[in-house]
């Protein structure tokens, strides 16, 4: 094993495509041994990790706790406002004292310059367990999840139908132009992708040859698609404007009519939580097309990798 060349994963953007290809073959390894009855590989024995949680999770902080448990060594789940961080000391400080203690941190963050300040103040490696820009860790368990249900990842195509602006899509977006996957985003006028996400994504799709198409109709970009992805319309911190992403995107749901539309052999995936009857009905996300449950039990493999790679 070597180590991965950044210090932080804060965004997916950070990691080479060679240091992407591989996490995802070390993933894959991690999941073959824990199939194989080694579920317990002590590479982390004596070393420990603090989870910082700013907001709610049941998939990431449950895969983190287990495979840092898994590979020999200790989590911590330190709930935000439980820390002084909560009465007002402040990030850079936090990051000090909890190098003196531990070998990483896990955070969870509302605003993703917090994430980024954690990280300048940190000796440790900092892993982005989602913040309002980017979820790195979904897209690793989401990519292998993929390569496992369709042999390769170059050449696949994945068609995102919902906000354009979603956190998950925007890793997603970044790694998928890094390994040849195009990519097709139905979303409405008022919910692109950021500009400077489309800007690093769009500059690696030219190096790496993927499609990158941001268009108004699902029924159009589901066409052709391998994939058929979605998340939720209202993200945690987004619950003020409920009503109008209600109404927004209504036309973007993934529906049994329009999951039809894709390749036969199309897969839906979904991050999780979900919120039923809104971007996805039952009968899909219940149905043949659905791989989420795979893709969620892919977060403990994806994340022992990580851990191992980066502490
Ligand atoms: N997909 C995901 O990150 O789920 P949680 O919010 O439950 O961690
Ligand atoms: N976009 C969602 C993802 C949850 C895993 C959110 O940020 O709430």
């Amino acid at each position: 094993m070597r180590r991965l060349k950044c210090k932080d994963l804060l965004s997916i953007a950070e990691l080479s495509r060679e240091d992407l290809i591989y996490l995802l073959e070390t993933s894959k390894l991690f999941k073959s041994r824990y199939y194989a009855g080694e579920r317990v590989i002590n590479v982390l024995t004596g070393k420990s990790l603090a989870m910082i949680f700013q907001k709610p999770s049941t998939r990431t902080r449950v895969s983190f706790e287990v495979a840092m448990h898994e590979l020999g060594g200790y989590a911590l789940y330190l709930n935000w406002n439980d820390l002084q961080l909560g009465r007002g000391e402040t990030i850079a400080d936090t990051a000090r004292v909890l190098s003196r203690y531990v070998d990483g941190i896990v955070a969870r963050v509302l605003r993703h310059s917090d994430l980024v300040e954690l990280a300048k103040h940190s000796s440790i490696p900092v892993i982005n367990a989602l913040s309002d820009l980017e979820h790195p860790c979904q897209t690793l368990a989401d990519l292998l999840t993929i390569w496992e249900k369709k042999g390769k990842l170059e050449g696949i195509k994945i068609a995102f139908v919902g906000d354009g602006a979603d956190n998950v899509l925007n890793s997603l977006l970044i790694a998928s132009a890094k390994l040849g996957i195009n990519i097709s985003i139905a979303t409405p006028v008022g919910y692109d992708p950021k500009g400077d996400i489309l800007r690093i994504a769009e500059s690696e799709a030219v190096r790496y040859g993927s499609v990158i198409e941001v268009v108004r109709e699902p029924e159009e970009a589901v066409k052709g698609a391998d994939v058929v992805y979605t998340d939720v319309w209202v993200s945690m911190g987004q619950e003020s404007e409920r009503a109008k992403r209600i109404a927004d995107l209504s036309k973007y749901r993934v529906t049994v009519d329009l999951i039809k539309l894709a390749k036969d052999d199309v897969v839906f995936m979904h991050c999780l939580p979900a919120k039923r009857g809104e971007e996805v009905v039952d009968e899909v996300i219940d149905g043949r097309w659905s791989v989420v449950w795979d893709q969620a039990e892919n977060r403990l493999h994806t994340q022992k990798a990580v851990l191992a790679l980066l502490l």
